[in-house]
This record gives structure tokens, C-alpha cells and sequence, in this order.
């Protein structure tokens, strides 16, 4: 028997933001697949393309942004072959987004209660007494209290932490097959962060949606993936499961991220921040971007194009020439 399809499969997608005579590739040929239970963090630092990778998945890239190639089949369907119409009927239903600002992903003017339901009825003939009880429910499955009064509230009088509950709460009312969550706590303070993690993670425990967590922070991803995916100038660099590229990362880049990663232990100890910043997307040489920040350089990385991915002794994959070496 063959095995089922992933659910969701990115092939050679590439992002390319024009405006003024530059063009940013946000995205240079991403392949990935994620299967129905299962959690990939997108990782890497700030400009490396990971939102943009979102974007570009649920077909939300708009101008000066646009898909130059490639392509994201969801359960064996081309999203990018589907109408408009089609599209909006998997959004939301199928696939959601939890987005980094929660409150910019909320509509001020309506209660919490109303833009719940709106979502409930845009992809579900119910009528709007079962479209509450959803929406209750829903908001309730978050360890929200009083689900009943926070319906009549509006965005403005929630916290920051319950508007990004609320926000998953709208992200899962109608139970997703994949859950697109893009940097859904970089906004929080590190109490309230703590909530929606465990939150997140007794989602992904009850309903077997499959989940895109797209971060910064690696110590989310430390207790929520199940793969990474390490995204650096539009590429990703490695790729592996989780355990294996946390402990014995291939890439010095994703070496490198883990070095500066903020230790509960580490006491007064500086973090050692990576040297330099991401490359401009604009301007990249063909050559490994990481290049000119990267300590185990060799001669090849000077002279050839960016390698492919390709399989490590750790038994990730990664696109270097000259990878972190484990003894044993
Ligand atoms: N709306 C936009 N207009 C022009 N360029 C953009 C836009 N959004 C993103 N970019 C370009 O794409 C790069 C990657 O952005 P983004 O996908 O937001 O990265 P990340 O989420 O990793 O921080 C940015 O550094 C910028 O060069
Ligand atoms: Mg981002």
C-alpha cells in the first residue's frame, strides 16, 4: 500500500517582492511536507522570508509581492490552480492563520462574538443560535472564562493575551486540518506566553491538525515541533526532526541561532548574539548567503553556488559545504 499523501507539500515555491527596480526573492525555492498531526517550525531570524513562506501558502501574497514559481498542494489539490472562491472556502475552514498581531487581525468596530460567528457562517450553513453555541465552544476550548460575556466585548477591551486567544479560538472553530501559526507569541509577555503554549500544544494534542509554526524563538520550538525547519535569506538551510537539530545541528547557521538562544540557565551570562544581520534580499550573489557571517567558511563557499540540501550524519538535511562535525 502506498501511503497517503502529506497534507501539505511545497514545491520549489519562490517570493519575489518588486517595488523601485529592486526585487527581493523573500522566498528562493522552499520545498517542504507536513503530515496530518504533525508540527514543522519554520525558524530563523528576523527578514529570512518565514512570514512571507505563510503568506505565500494560503495564496495571501499581495502586491508588490508575487509567486514566480512553484507550487502548495494541499491534501493532493494545487491551491494555486484553485478560483478565488475556492480558495476563500479552504481558508478558514481547512487551513487557518494565527497571525503575530492579534489585534490587527481582529475588526475593532465588531464584538468578539460577531466576528466568531461571521467565520462559523462564511463556511457552515448553521443558524446564528448554532453559530454562537460554536463560537462558545470554541472560545471556551481556549480556558477562556465567562465565554458567554466575552462574546459581547470588543477587541479594544481585551489584553494582549486574550486577543491572541481569541484569535486561536477564531483560528479553530471549525476544527482546521492544518493551522498556519505565524510568531503567535512574539508579542506577549513571557507569563501569558507560557498560557497560549500549553494552549497550543493541547490543540495540536486533541484535534490532529497538522501545525506550520513559523518563529524566532526557539525555546516554542523546543516544546511544540516535531521537525524544524531552519530558513535563513529565502532558503532553508536545514531540516531535520527536532531532537536531531536541536542537539546536533548540521548548519553553522543553525548552529550559530542556537548559541544565541537565551538560557533559563545561563544566569547573568551575555548572550552570544550572531555577528552581522541577514543578508538584503536584493542583493544576493548566488553564493551561500550565510557566507559572509559564517566561521567555518571554506574555499568552495567562495566559489560555487549554494549547495542543495543534502543528508548529514546527524540524519538531517543540510545545504553546506563545510557542516558542524560530531565525533561518534
Ligand atoms: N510588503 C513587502 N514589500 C516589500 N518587501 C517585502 C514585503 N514584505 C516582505 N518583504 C521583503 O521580504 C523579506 C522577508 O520578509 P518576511 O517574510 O516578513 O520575513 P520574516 O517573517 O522572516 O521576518 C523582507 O526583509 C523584505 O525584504
Ligand atoms: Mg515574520
Amino acid at each position: 500500500m502506498t501511503p497517503p499523501p502529506p497534507l501539505l507539500q511545497v514545491e520549489g515555491l519562490h517570493v519575489v517582492y518588486r517595488e523601485r527596480g529592486r526585487a527581493s526573492r523573500a522566498v528562493g525555492g522552499v520545498d517542504l511536507s507536513l503530515s496530518a498531526g504533525e508540527t514543522l517550525a519554520v525558524v530563523g531570524e528576523s527578514g529570512c522570508g518565514k512570514t512571507t513562506l505563510g503568506l505565500a501558502i494560503l495564496g495571501l501574497v499581495s502586491r508588490p509581492g508575487n509567486i514566480d514559481a512553484g507550487g502548495v498542494l494541499f491534501a493532493g489539490r494545487d491551491l494555486r490552480a484553485l478560483s478565488p472562491d475556492d480558495l476563500r472556502r479552504i481558508r478558514g475552514r481547512d487551513i487557518s492563520m494565527i497571525f503575530q498581531d492579534a489585534a490587527a487581525g481582529l475588526n475593532p468596530v465588531l464584538s468578539v462574538g460577531t466576528q466568531v460567528e461571521e467565520i462559523v457562517r462564511a463556511h457552515r450553513s448553521v443558524s446564528k443560535r448554532e453559530a454562537r453555541d460554536l463560537a462558545e465552544t470554541a472560545l471556551r476550548r481556549q480556558g477562556l472564562p465567562a465565554p458567554e460575556r466575552l462574546l459581547s466585548l470588543y477587541p479594544f477591551q481585551l489584553s494582549g493575551g486574550m486577543a491572541q486567544r481569541v484569535m486561536i479560538a477564531i483560528a479553530t472553530a471549525l476544527q482546521p486540518r492544518l493551522i498556519i501559526a505565524d510568531e503567535p507569541t512574539s508579542h506577549l509577555d513571557v507569563t501569558v506566553q507560557a498560557g497560549i503554549l500549553r494552549e497550543l500544544q493541547e490543540l495540536k494534542r486533541g484535534s490532529g491538525a497538522a501545525m506550520l509554526l513559523i518563529t524566532h524563538d526557539l525555546g516554542v520550538v523546543a516544546r511544540l515541533a516535531d521537525r524544524v525547519a531552519v530558513m535563513y535569506a529565502g532558503r532553508i538551510v536545514e531540516s531535520g526532526d527536532a531532537t536531531t537539530v536541536f542537539s546536533r545541528p548540521s548548519h553553522p547557521y543553525t548552529a550559530a541561532l542556537l548559541a544565541a538562544r537565551p538560557r533559563i540557565d545561563a544566569g547573568d551570562v551575555p548572550l552570544a548574539a550572531i555577528r552581522g544581520a541577514p543578508p538584503d534580499l536584493a542583493s544576493l550573489t548566488g553564493l551561500c548567503a550565510f557566507l559572509p557571517r559564517c566561521s567555518k567558511a571554506v574555499t568552495a563557499c567562495r566559489a560555487d553556488p549554494w549547495p542543495q540540501l543534502a543528508g548529514q550524519p546527524s540524519g538531517s538535511a543540510a545545504a553546506c559545504f563545510n557542516p558542524m562535525y560530531y565525533a561518534g
